[in-house]
């Protein structure tokens, strides 16, 4: 018989190779991937096209539900499209980056972009690895399994600047350590481990290393299933 369909969550701050953890693991596995740090970035990259000023909450919350996001969940190939344009290079920007937190800290925001992912993940037939900040605590609470990842502040930024080509790695470390401050602080659904969340410090691991270790626990879970 066919394996039932795992719902995987992996959870944790920017740099600790959430992204690129999660997109091999679906794939060697065969599973959707959902990157739910993008839905926030495409929302931020529409308020901003749109002139919504972000120092005002309220003008954030009137707008939430606007927008129409998309999310393609093949893990060699994810996309991502706001009332049909494609946004996938726009919303990496450091523009973007840099507002990103006080977009997604506004919870009709978080509400909106939270029904998208459970509907996701409810119609992923295989199963499906979904990655952000609050997903094994708040928006997929039943995931089959549920990884936090951590590594130390100088590896995360060192990571980060080596993805932005020739950054400078202490002003890259400032700018991170202020965005997981902003979403580890902020009331609705902070970054948070789940108490039943297995946490893996990737500091000293190769990105290879974390896979393995990633997909193992997904096997023990399906025998367990
Ligand atoms: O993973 P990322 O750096 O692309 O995420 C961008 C921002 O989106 C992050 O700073 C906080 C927000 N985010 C969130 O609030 N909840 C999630 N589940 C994922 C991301």
């Amino acid at each position: 018989a066919a394996p039932a369909a795992v719902i995987v969550a992996i959870d944790g701050p920017s740099g600790t190779g959430k992204s690129s953890t999660s997109k091999a693991v679906a794939a060697q596995l065969g599973l959707s991937y959902l990157d739910t740090g993008a839905q926030y970035r495409a929302i931020t990259w529409w308020m901003v096209h749109n002139g919504i000023d972000l120092t005002d909450p309220s003008a954030i919350a009137a707008v939430a539900g606007k927008p129409e996001i998309v999310s393609g969940t093949d893990p060699a190939a994810p996309t991502i499209t706001v009332d049909g344009t494609d946004v996938a290079g726009p919303i990496r920007t450091t523009d973007v980056t840099s507002k990103v937190s006080a977009v997604s800290a506004v919870p009709e925001v978080r509400t909106r972009i939270t029904e998208l992912q459970r509907a996701i993940a409810r119609s992923a037939e295989k199963g499906i690895v979904v990655e952000g900040r609050d997903i094994g605590t708040t928006v997929l609470p039943d995931a089959d399994l549920k990884i936090f990842l951590t590594a130390s502040p100088e590896a995360r930024a060192a990571r980060r600047s080596g993805e932005l080509k020739g950054a400078d790695v202490k002003a890259t470390q400032e700018a991170l350590i202020k965005r997981d401050a902003a979403d580890s602080s902020r009331k609705t659904s902070p970054l948070a481990k789940a108490d039943d969340a297995v946490e893996v410090d990737t500091t000293e691991l190769t990105l290879q290393q974390v896979i393995e270790c990633v997909v193992t626990l997904v096997g023990e879970k399906r025998a367990a299933k």
